[in-house]
């Protein structure tokens, strides 16, 4: 099944930036359409995101050249070719570019067209697009994801609210075992939570990523112990139903070996009393899940948490790695984490994306499939985390641009019943 036209435009992502989204279409007549996200904090090592610097036009964010870039070369080698044979395409379009980064089209001029080849495959081959992703890594069995569910943001995200940017509630598997039930609790505790902020005075208006971010929080701890009083508000028991996770997006605030954090202590932390206090956090509430704790030139420490906490805990590499297998190779020889977050707007196509998710589940890695802070609607990532993984972190239950995950993965539980 050929490919005969790919039509890029720009357009707007939840945070009101320009973005670019992708038509393409088949010689059947049938026309896939897929969006580009656009990270907030992102890693050092991500695929670029190619802006005009034109400052005219949105503060120089326009990405009138990487739609040009789709619209001219990258049409010029992709039409004519199969869409079903996804490593194909992706291949040709890193050979057009030829870059280590993808600086040349832009990562996210390749990432739409590689997205909305594999939707088009899939939509060709009469397939939902999970089973379609899955058996490009050989994947036949089907699992909605343990939700990781955003309710606080800090950070870059929320204002540095606190200096975490990041704060789930999960829903334990052996309690919620279909993903209705997980998402069903997961928006109690966020609307229980919301009632709570507002008795207390505190703002009650959202980050980038859907979860509430009140200024008025004074520490990460009471960030732990308001999540505490939700849940169990809520009906839920903490620890029995319920475990914390948290996203510190911590590059944001290393620099030269020292953490600086606003709110804990007013002051700077080495590696490792930074190491310790993190430690101390997990002792006194149930946080289970931890990513990018270390900056991502950070990585003695990164091991040495690994190696203290990593038996119970999960340890996930999102900036430090980058959905890159030569990080990832880095980070299981210096056993660096014990699980992998998954963007694949961070690597830039949909091949390598699934090559990222093949080596961590080799290692033994866990995979939790993740949006950007700036997102579209585009509900790409629900059917990369059926497909291949068995975690999402899609943000909090409200914001259309994540409910537009959220609901697609009801309807694909709904469709595997
Ligand atoms: P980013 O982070 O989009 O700011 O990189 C998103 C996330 O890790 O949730
Ligand atoms: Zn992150």
């Amino acid at each position: 099944m050929n490919i005969t036209n790919i039509h890029a435009r720009e357009i707007l992502d939840s945070k009101g930036h320009p973005t670019v989204e992708v038509d393409l279409t088949l010689e059947n007549g049938m026309t896939a359409t897929a969006s580009v996200p656009s990270g907030a904090s992102t890693g050092s090592t991500e695929a670029v995101e190619l802006r005009d610097n034109d400052n005219a036009r949105y503060f120089g964010k326009g990405v009138l050249k990487a739609v040009a870039n789709v619209n001219t070369t990258v049409k010029s080698i992709v039409v004519g070719q199969d869409v079903t044979n996804q490593r194909n395409l992706d291949t040709l379009m890193i050979a057009a570019d030829g870059t280590e980064n993808k600086g040349k089209l832009g990562g996210n001029a390749i990432v739409a067209v590689s997205m909305a080849a594999a939707r088009a495959a899939a939509m060709a081959q009469n397939m939902p697009l999970y089973k379609y992703l899955g058996s490009l890594i050989g994947n036949t069995t089907f699992v909605l994801p343990q939700p990781l569910l955003l309710i606080l943001e800090g950070g870059k995200h929320g204002n540095w609210s606190t200096d975490c940017q990041e704060y789930f509630v999960i829903p334990k598997k052996e309690r919620f075992p279909t993903f209705k039930e997980a998402l069903r609790a997961g928006a109690e505790i966020f609307h229980t939570l919301e009632q709570l902020l507002h008795d207390k005075h505190y703002a009650t208006g959202v980050g980038y990523e859907g979860a509430f971010c009140p200024m008025e929080m004074k520490s990460n701890e009471e960030a732990f112990q308001l999540m505490t009083e939700a849940t169990e508000k809520a009906g839920y028991k903490m620890q029995d139903d319920i475990v914390l996770g948290l996203d510190a997006a911590s590059s944001e605030f290393y620099k030269d070996g020292t953490y600086t954090l606003k709110s804990e202590h007013n002051g700077k932390l080495t590696s490792r009393q930074w190491t310790e206090k993190v430690i101390e956090w997990t002792k006194k509430y149930p946080i289970w899940s931890l990513e990018d704790m270390h900056s991502e030139s950070d990585w003695d420490e990164w091991a040495y948490f690994t190696a203290t906490i990593g038996k119970d805990h999960q340890i996930v590499g999102d900036d430090l790695l980058t959905t890159n297998v030569k990080h990832i190779q880095t980070a299981i020889d210096k056993k660096a984490v014990n699980s992998v977050l998954i963007k694949v707007n961070q690597i830039g196509t949909v091949s390598e994306t699934l090559d990222a998710i093949a080596l961590s589940h080799k290692a033994g890695f866990t995979t939790v499939v993740s949006h950007r802070g700036g997102e579209t609607n585009d509900d790409f990532i629900a059917d990369l985390v059926v497909g291949t993984s068995k975690q999402s972190k899609f943000g909090g239950p409200d914001r259309g641009e994540r409910l537009a995950k959220y609901n697609r993965l009801l309807r694909i539980e709904e469709e595997l019943q």
